[in-house]
């Protein structure tokens, strides 16, 4: 059983964070493979929760060993500060390991996340504002500033100059802002060199040699299958693959080694941001289910958009990803209503349509058919197994896992590592 990925199906916030804990005990290594500190993963361990934003959530797991892969994108103040802030809650970072090749969020990539946000105005995307398309987007121009750059003052140099030269004309001459100053930016990143240098290290490599020797190796995505780059409703996404595929290129790992692909689904749907999302509730009950779910961005503090479970959504996620098995988060927090929609299909145009559309036109004008399903009024949150869910909430379950495609294989009914019913082993 040496590979495995952990990904978010829906919109993101799925609860890949207290999925990945849960693991994080039983595996070697855990490992970020795109994305950045855009996302945000909460773990609840008793009494203590923690938000991760660009460290794996294996770094709670003592036997664990965090991995920063080639694919993350990393801003090295918020890397440090998370590491410092851990450490003074008795966290030890010590193991964490970085990929020499993760390409840096410069300060500049975060002051052209913002100003390109505020010149779209209406059209804008709700990005997190932590620099993460501008610095994919370097990457891909062939003009991004690596981590191994830290250690090599002149080329650092040369390729700040050559990031900054176009830039401070877009800067300047379109946005009306100042220039950035090569040199400033030089000597921020420098600062970081010597602070980061004990991490740094082949993850590549690394990887490779565990998987070889049969370790257990967990990759935890962030954001989720619909914001993919690829795959997501583009333009309304993300700049990385946080798809299955995504853990390949995004750590170094063939796809031979991956043997089972987990997708993290809620028990309805969430979306921070802008864009298309067909099942949002704009009435009481979307009110109800953001305040039961506590549904608030753990990076940005936006209140998220919340909506009914879309099967649609969920059979595409298990197919763009291959996924093995689900994990089904936050079913405690539909207790209480006497009936729960499922969307089972969209009408567009009025045409029944069952699969995801590819084209973005009709996606937007997608509009849920809905079939109702007998809800439960227990309190769940004590449940062990699944014969200790009320006969509805079975159904419940039941249900989505047909629509959906793959076996759920855990559910959690709270926050807490403890509060999960595990169906069948991931190990
Ligand atoms: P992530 O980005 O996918 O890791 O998810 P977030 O941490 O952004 O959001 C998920 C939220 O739901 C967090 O506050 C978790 O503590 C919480 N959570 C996760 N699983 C469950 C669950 O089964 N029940 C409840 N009530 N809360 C959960
Ligand atoms: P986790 O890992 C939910 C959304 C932003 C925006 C879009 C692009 O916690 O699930 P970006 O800053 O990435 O360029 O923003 O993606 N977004 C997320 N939404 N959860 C996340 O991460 C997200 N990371 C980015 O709100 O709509
Ligand atoms: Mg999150």
């Amino acid at each position: 059983m040496p590979a495995l990925v952990l990904l978010g199906a829906q919109w993101g916030d799925e609860g890949k964070g207290k999925a990945t804990d849960l693991l994080g005990g039983s595996v070697d290594y855990v490992v970020r493979y795109q994305g950045g500190n855009n996302a945000g993963h909460t773990v609840v361990v008793g009494d203590q929760k923690y938000a991760l934003h660009l460290l794996p959530s294996g770094i709670l797991s003592p036997g664990c060993t965090p991995v920063i892969g080639n694919g993350v994108v990393v801003d090295p103040s918020v890397l440090l500060s998370e590491l410092s802030g851990l450490n003074e809650r008795g966290v030890d970072t010590s193991k964490l390991l970085l990929s020499g090749n993760a390409h840096i969020i410069t300060p500049y990539n975060v002051t052209v996340d913002k100003v390109t946000e505020r010149f779209l105005g209406k059209r804008k995307i709700g990005t997190t504002g932590r620099g993460i398309g501008p610095t994919y987007a370097d990457k891909i121009n062939r003009v991004g500033i690596r981590v191994q750059d830290l250690y090599d003052e002149s080329i650092l140099t040369q390729k700040v100059e050559a990031a900054l030269d176009v830039k401070n004309q877009i800067l300047t001459k379109l946005y009306n802002r100042r220039a950035i100053a090569v040199d400033q930016v030089v000597e921020e990143l420098l600062g970081y060199a010597d602070k980061l240098a004990p991490y740094v290290a082949d993850t590549v490599l690394v990887l490779n040699q565990a998987l070889e020797e049969d370790k257990v190796v967990l990759f935890e995505g962030g954001q989720g299958t619909l914001l993919d780059i690829d795959h997501g409703t583009y333009p309304f996404v993300t700049s990385s693959n946080p798809t299955a595929g995504g853990a390949c290129t995004g750590a170094g790992v063939g796809p031979t080694k991956i043997s089972r692909v987990i997708g993290i689904l809620k028990a309805y749907t969430t979306r921070v941001g802008a864009g298309p999302f067909p099942t949002e509730l704009f009435d009481e009950d979307g009110e109800a289910l953001r305040r039961i779910g506590g549904e608030r961005g753990v990076t940005t503090g936006r209140d998220r958009r919340c909506g009914w479970f879309d099967a649609v959504i969920a059979r595409y996620a298990t197919r763009v990803n291959g996924l093995t098995d689900f994990f089904l988060t936050k079913l405690d927090v539909l207790t209480g209503w006497e009936q729960i929609p499922v969307c089972v299909a969209y009408e567009i145009d009025g045409k029944r349509v069952e699969e995801l559309p590819y084209s973005q036109t009709d996606f937007h004008h997608a509009k849920p058919v809905y079939e109702m399903l007998p809800g439960w009024s227990e309190d769940i949150s004590k449940a062990k197994s699944f014969s200790d869910l009320p006969k509805n909430a079975q159904s419940y379950v039941k249900a989505l896992e047909e629509m959906s495609g793959a076996p759920i294989s855990a559910i959690g009914v709270g926050p807490g590592r403890d509060e999960t019913i595990e169906v069948n082993s991931f190990l």
